[in-house]
């Protein structure tokens, strides 16, 4: 997918927000964490879509170490909810998608295709496990970030979930250098009745020095 701004987009860059305040609204300030899902599949396309959109954010090096494995069979979806807590069971049981986020452990491997500019640096700088380790986590994490907000970009909702994610390993990624870090429901949710908890205010939470 390759964007190009318009000439009227271009010379209204950084004076108006990219997005409506209607726009966003849609994207950061109604969505909620979605425990429900209405019985309504969820198509291949648009999983392609999440993936282009997710792998679009920063990360370090253009590193891109998050691995998606998408949960659709009812057998991989057993598999999947013994290593969840008894309450999120039926969560992950009735969203018509379920996505393993992980981190790949051998990311640079693939430095030529991500930066062949800087494949040398990346080699230079990432000489012990430690490093590429905690690169690998850090930038998953952060595309797990981008994920979410791509769904919910793109219409759907998203629900994740914690889970024994060393069971989850053993489970589906046994004797590779995938580690799974977050499980994520997706669909077409259906909204709780709670209000939302507090959100820090930018006083509790910032400062400038
Ligand atoms: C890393 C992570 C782990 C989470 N684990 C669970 C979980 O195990 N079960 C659950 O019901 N919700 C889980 N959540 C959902 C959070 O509780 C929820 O996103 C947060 O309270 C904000 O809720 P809101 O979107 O409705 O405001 C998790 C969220 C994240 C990001």
């Amino acid at each position: 997918m390759v964007f190009s701004p318009t000439e009227n987009e271009q010379s209204l860059k950084g004076k108006m927000p990219r997005l409506t305040d209607s726009q966003i609204t849609a994207l950061f300030r109604e969505p909620r964490t979605m425990r429900k899902f209405e019985d309504r599949s969820v198509s291949d396309d648009q999983l392609r879509q999440i993936q282009e959109l997710t792998y679009l954010g920063p990360t370090a090096f253009n590193s891109q170490p998050l691995r998606i494995t998408w949960i659709k069979s009812i057998e991989a979806r057993e598999r999947l909810v013994k290593h969840l807590i008894e309450s999120n069971r039926e969560k992950a049981l009735q969203a018509p998608i379920n996505a393993i986020l992980s981190y790949d452990r051998l990311w640079m491997e693939r430095a030529d295709v991500f930066n062949p500019r800087a494949t040398e640096s990346i080699k230079g700088y990432y000489t012990t496990e430690n490093r590429v380790l905690s690169a690998a986590q850090q930038n998953a994490n952060l595309q797990a970030g981008y994920f979410m907000i791509a769904t919910r970009a793109l219409g759907l909702d998203v629900g994740p979930l914690g889970a024994d994610f060393d069971g989850l390993y053993e489970e589906f990624f046994s004797g590779t250098d995938e580690h799974p870090i977050l499980v994520v429901n997706i669909g077409y949710g259906i909204p709780t009745k709670y209000p939302r908890d507090t959100r820090f205010g930018y006083d509790e939470v910032t400062r400038s020095l």
